[in-house]
C-alpha cells in the first residue's frame, strides 16, 4: 500500500461525468430463509448435507433466548475475584441461566448473479456470537475469535457464480466464557457486498472535522481504495439532502486519497442538534463509475483538558451516561433497531446524554441511532485482555486477535459523530503489574494509530494499583470504576488534570418493590429475591446514586459518570447470585422490559433540565401496614416540597447538604401509613407552588390498560410496538402489586414477538403468550409482518374484562 498523499488535484476542469455501469456496488442482507440447529453435526459443512429436518428462522437471531430457564445451566462454583469475593461459593443465574452453551450451525442458500472477473464479494458478520468459523460451498473461509467483532472475508473465489451457493456457519459457546448472559447465535446482521475489484475498501474511509468556526468548516477525508490511476469525486450533501460542495481528486499511482473540503455556516452535531451530513463519494476509472458509498457524517469538535474537563464544540459538559449491555431483554441479544430506539428514547428523556457499550463493541444500528437521536458514545472493546476473569473469556484470543478486533472495531465506526472516546478495557486483571501497563499502552497505541482524533480510557476498579503502577498515568482519560473515596487521590496523582467516572453507583433495586425499615444497606437480600426501591441498596464495592451526584457537582474536574446500568440485563442476579431463581440484573434504573424504576426520576430530577420532575414513591397499598412507619420519598427538579396524608400535613421538607441523600431527595422518614390520598405540592425558589402530585390506595383491580409506545408499524417484518399493560381499579388507579396472569393475542398484519414483566426471578418464558404482571406491570411486543393493514393485540386475565389495542403497519416511514 502506497503511503497517504494528498491527490488533490482540484478536478474543477474534469467535472466527472457519472456514466454507471448497472449498479457497481450491492449490499444483500441475508435475514431469511436460514436452517438453525444445535449441535457439533460434524458435516453440516458440506454442500449437499440435508438441513430440511432443521429449524427455519430469521437473522439476526438468539437461538438461546427460548429457554427454559435452568439453574443447572450456568452453575458454578466460583470466587467472583473482582467483587472482592475470596471463597467460592455456588452461583447461579450469572450468564441468564438461560441455554447458550454448546455448538450450533447455520446453514443459508443464496444466489449470486453471475460475476464478471472484475468482481469480488465479501462476507460481513456484524457479530457472531461466538468463535464463527465459515464455510461456503464445502470450503472453510474463515473464523474469528471473540463474538461481539465486526469482520468480513472475501469469498471471491469460494463462490460459485450464477448458481446456488451454501453458507455454513459453526458456533461455539463455552461455559464460563461470559459474566453476563452473551447471547447465542448470528445475533447481529450477515450481508454479502458484491463489488468491482477495483472499488473503495471496506471500512476504508475516514472521515473528520479538523477545523471548525462558525463561517466554515473543514472537512478532510481520507478513502483507501483497491486500484490505482483512478479518480474520487466526493460530494457532501446537508441533512435535506440539497448538495452543499464536492471535490474530485486524481489518485497517481496510489490507492490513498485525502480530500479536503469546506462547509460554509456548518450545523455543528451536539445531543441539542444531532445534525448529519452525507458524504457521497464515488470511484472512477476515467469516466466509469466504479464504486460509491454514501457515510453519514457530523461536524463536531471534542476536547479533554486539564481541570477544565470535557467540552463539545466548545462548551463543556459532563457525561450525564448510562452503560448498557447488549441484551435487549426479552429479545435476548438478537438485534432489533426499534427495541433500541425504544431504549435510547426511554433513556434520553431521563436527561442522558451518553452512553457506554459495555464491555464490548457495540451494534452498527445502536451507533447509527446515537449519531441521529444526538448521544455521545464510549465504545468499549473487552472485558478481559490476557489475564483471565472467566475460564474461558477473552484472554483465549487476546494475544493473536486483540489488534485485528480494535481495528474493525475502530474502522468500522469511526465516522459516527457520537463516538466521543474509545475504552479498551474494563476492570481488567492486566491492572496489576508491569505486563498489563504494557498491553495498556499497546493498545491504546493501536487506536490511536487507527483514530488520533479520539482519546481512550480504561474502567479501572484498582485504582491504587494503577496509581503506583504508571498504568492509570499513560491513560488518556483516566476512568474510574466506583470508588468515589479514591477520586480526590487520584486526581492528584494522575497526570491528566481530570477524572471520568466510567462506571458508578451499581445500586440494586426491584420495580415497584419496596423493604421495611427503610435503611441504607449493602448486600442487603431478602427472601423473595427482591431489592427495595428506597433505592438506599448498593453492593460491597459500589455506592449510591447520590454519592456521585456530589463529585459530579462539586469537582469540576470529575468529567462525568456512566451509571451502571440504564436497562436491567440478563445474568449477573447480584446480590442474588448465590439464590434461585434469580436470572436477571437489579442494576438497571430501568427493568428488564424497558419500564422506569423509581430511580429514574432521581436522575431525571438532575438530568433533565428541560423538563419538570415530582414523583413520589412507595406506591401507597399497604394492607396490613396500616399505623406503621412508610416512609414516603420524592424526586423532583424543585428544591422543596410539603407531604399531606389524606389532607393531612406531614410538614415541608428541603433539600440541605446535611447527606447526600438529604441534597438529592425529599424524605419524610416517619409517615405512618394509613390509606387514602399522598399529595405533594412543589415549591418554586420564591417560595411559591409549581406543581402538585398525588397518588391513591389503588380499589380492586376492574380493567386491563393498554398503552403503546406507537400506534403506527413499519410493514417490514421486524418492527416493534411495545404496549405497556397495567391493571387499574374502578377509578383509574393503577392496582401496584398486582400478579394477574394474562394472556396475549395479536390478530391480523402481526404477531406476537415477546413479553417481559420486569422480574428479575420470574422463570414464565418471554416467547410465550402468557405472563404474570409484576408490581402491576408488564410489557407485551408485538411484531409487524410484511404486509401492511391493522392488527389488534388482545389481553385476557380471569376475572377481568377482556382489552384490546389497534396498531397499524405501512410500508412508507
Ligand atoms: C463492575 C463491572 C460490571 C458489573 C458491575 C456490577 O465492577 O465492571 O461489569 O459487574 O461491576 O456492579
Amino acid at each position: 500500500m502506497n503511503c497517504i498523499r494528498t491527490c488533490a488535484l482540484l478536478l474543477y476542469t474534469l467535472i466527472l461525468p457519472v456514466i454507471s455501469i448497472a449498479q457497481v456496488r450491492e449490499v444483500k442482507e441475508l435475514k431469511t430463509n436460514w436452517k438453525f440447529q444445535k449441535g457439533p453435526e460434524k458435516s453440516a459443512y458440506q454442500i449437499d448435507f440435508n438441513d430440511s429436518d432443521w429449524e427455519t428462522v430469521q437473522v439476526p437471531h438468539d437461538w438461546a433466548i427460548y429457554g427454559p430457564f435452568d439453574k443447572e445451566i450456568d452453575k458454578q462454583t466460583v470466587a467472583i475475584i473482582q467483587n472482592g469475593e475470596e471463597k467460592a461459593s455456588e452461583k447461579t443465574g450469572r450468564t441468564g441461566a438461560l441455554p447458550y452453551i454448546g455448538e450450533a450451525w447455520y446453514r443459508t442458500h443464496f444466489d449470486i448473479p453471475k460475476l464478471h472477473k472484475n468482481q469480488k464479494v465479501l462476507l460481513l458478520f456484524e457479530g457472531a456470537m461466538s468463535e464463527p468459523k465459515i464455510f461456503l460451498n464445502g470450503e472453510k473461509v474463515g473464523e474469528w475469535g471473540y463474538g461481539y467483532s465486526y469482520f468480513y472475508f472475501d469469498i471471491t473465489d469460494e463462490l460459485l457464480s450464477n448458481q446456488e451457493n451454501t453458507l455454513a456457519v459453526h458456533l461455539q459457546n463455552r461455559g464460563l466464557s461470559s459474566r453476563w448472559y452473551p447471547g447465542a447465535g448470528l445475533y447481529r446482521n450477515v450481508s454479502l457486498i458484491i463489488k468491482n475489484q477495483e472499488s473503495i475498501e471496506q471500512w476504508g474511509s475516514f472521515i473528520t472535522t479538523p477545523k471548525i468556526s462558525s463561517e466554515k468548516a473543514s472537512v478532510n477525508i481520507k478513502t483507501k481504495t483497491h486500484g490505482e490511476n483512478n479518480s474520487l469525486l466526493t460530494t457532501i450533501y446537508n441533512s435535506k439532502g440539497k448538495e452543499i460542495t464536492s471535490i474530485a481528486s486524481k489518485g497517481l499511482n496510489t490507492e490513498e486519497f485525502e480530500q479536503e473540503l469546506f462547509i460554509p455556516t456548518p450545523q455543528l452535531w451536539s445531543p441539542e442538534n444531532p445534525y448529519l451530513y452525507t458524504a457521497h463519494t464515488q470511484l472512477f476509472k476515467e469516466e466509469q463509475l466504479l464504486d460509491e458509498i454514501k457515510t453519514k457524517f457530523g461536524i463536531r469538535e471534542i476536547k479533554y483538558e486539564a481541570h477544565k474537563g470535557f467540552s463539545l464544540n466548545g462548551e463543556v459538559r459532563k457525561f450525564k451516561g448510562i452503560c448498557l449491555h447488549h441484551d435487549l431483554g426479552p429479545l435476548g441479544a438478537a438485534i432489533n433497531k426499534s427495541a433500541l430506539r425504544r431504549q435510547l428514547q426511554i433513556l434520553k428523556d431521563m436527561g442522558v446524554n451518553a452512553v457506554r457499550s459495555s464491555h464490548n463493541m457495540p451494534s452498527l444500528e445502536q451507533l447509527e441511532l446515537c449519531d441521529e437521536m444526538g448521544l455521545m458514545f464510549l465504545a468499549e472493546s473487552f472485558d478481559e485482555w490476557a489475564v483471565a476473569k472467566v475460564d474461558s473469556g477473552y484472554h483465549r484470543f487476546f494475544e493473536e486477535y486483540a489488534e485485528k478486533d480494535i481495528v474493525n472495531l475502530v474502522r468500522a465506526t469511526r465516522n459516527h459523530p457520537c463516538i466521543v472516546m474509545w475504552s479498551s478495557g474494563n476492570e481488567v486483571p492486566d491492572q496489576w503489574g508491569k505486563e498489563g501497563v504494557k498491553r495498556a499502552q499497546f493498545l491504546q497505541d493501536v487506536f490511536h494509530r487507527e483514530d488520533p482524533t479520539r482519546p481512550v480510557t480504561v474502567g479501572m476498579d484498582q485504582v491504587k494499583a494503577t496509581m503506583e503502577s504508571g498504568f492509570g498515568a499513560l491513560l488518556d482519560i483516566p476512568g474510574l470504576n466506583y470508588r468515589v473515596h479514591l477520586y480526590e487521590e487520584a486526581y492528584e496523582t494522575f497526570p491528566q488534570g481530570f477524572i471520568l467516572g466510567s462506571e458508578t453507583a451499581s445500586t440494586v433495586s426491584s420495580r415497584g418493590i419496596y423493604k421495611f425499615p427503610v435503611e441504607k444497606a449493602m448486600m442487603k437480600k431478602y427472601d423473595d429475591s427482591q431489592s427495595s426501591s428506597y433505592d438506599l441498596e448498593y453492593c460491597s464495592w459500589s455506592n449510591l446514586p447520590d454519592d456521585d451526584f456530589v463529585l459530579q457537582d462539586d469537582k469540576p474536574w470529575v468529567i462525568g459518570e456512566f451509571v451502571w446500568t440504564g436497562f436491567d440485563y440478563l445474568g449477573e442476579p447480584t446480590p442474588y447470585d448465590q439464590a434461585w431463581p434469580s436470572r436477571s440484573s437489579y442494576f438497571g434504573i430501568c427493568d428488564l422490559a424497558g419500564l422506569p424504576k423509581d430511580r429514574y426520576f432521581l436522575y431525571k430530577s438532575r438530568w433533565n433540565t428541560e423538563e419538570e420532575t415530582l414523583h413520589i414513591l412507595p406506591h401507597w397499598n399497604w394492607e396490613g401496614r396500616e399505623g406503621e412507619t412508610t416512609p414516603v420519598f420524592v424526586y423532583t427538579s424543585y428544591d422543596s416540597a410539603e407531604l399531606f396524608v389524606n389532607g393531612k400535613s406531614m410538614g415541608i421538607q428541603k433539600k440541605h447538604e446535611q447527606t447526600p441523600q438529604n441534597r438529592y431527595r425529599l424524605m419524610w422518614m416517619d409517615v405512618k401509613y394509613q390509606p387514602g390520598t399522598l399529595k405533594v405540592i412543589a415549591f418554586n425558589e420564591n417560595g411559591e407552588e409549581a406543581a402538585v402530585k398525588e397518588i391513591h390506595t389503588a380499589g380492586a383491580a376492574q380493567q386491563i390498560l393498554l398503552e403503546t409506545d406507537r400506534s403506527s408499524l413499519r410493514a417490514n417484518g421486524e418492527d416493534l410496538a411495545f404496549v405497556t399493560v397495567s391493571l387499574v381499579d374502578k377509578h383509574g388507579n393503577p392496582c401496584p402489586t398486582a400478579t394477574n396472569a394474562l394472556s396475549f393475542t395479536v390478530q391480523g398484519k402481526g404477531s406476537f414477538r415477546a413479553v417481559c414483566n420486569g422480574d428479575a426471578t420470574s422463570l414464565e418464558l418471554f416467547h410465550l403468550p402468557n405472563m404474570k404482571l409484576f408490581s402491576g406491570k408488564l410489557v407485551v411486543l408485538v411484531q409487524s409482518s410484511h404486509e401492511e393493514g391493522e392488527m389488534k393485540l388482545i389481553v385476557e386475565g380471569e376475572g377481568l374484562q377482556k382489552a384490546s389495542i389497534r396498531l397499524t403497519s405501512t410500508k412508507k416511514h
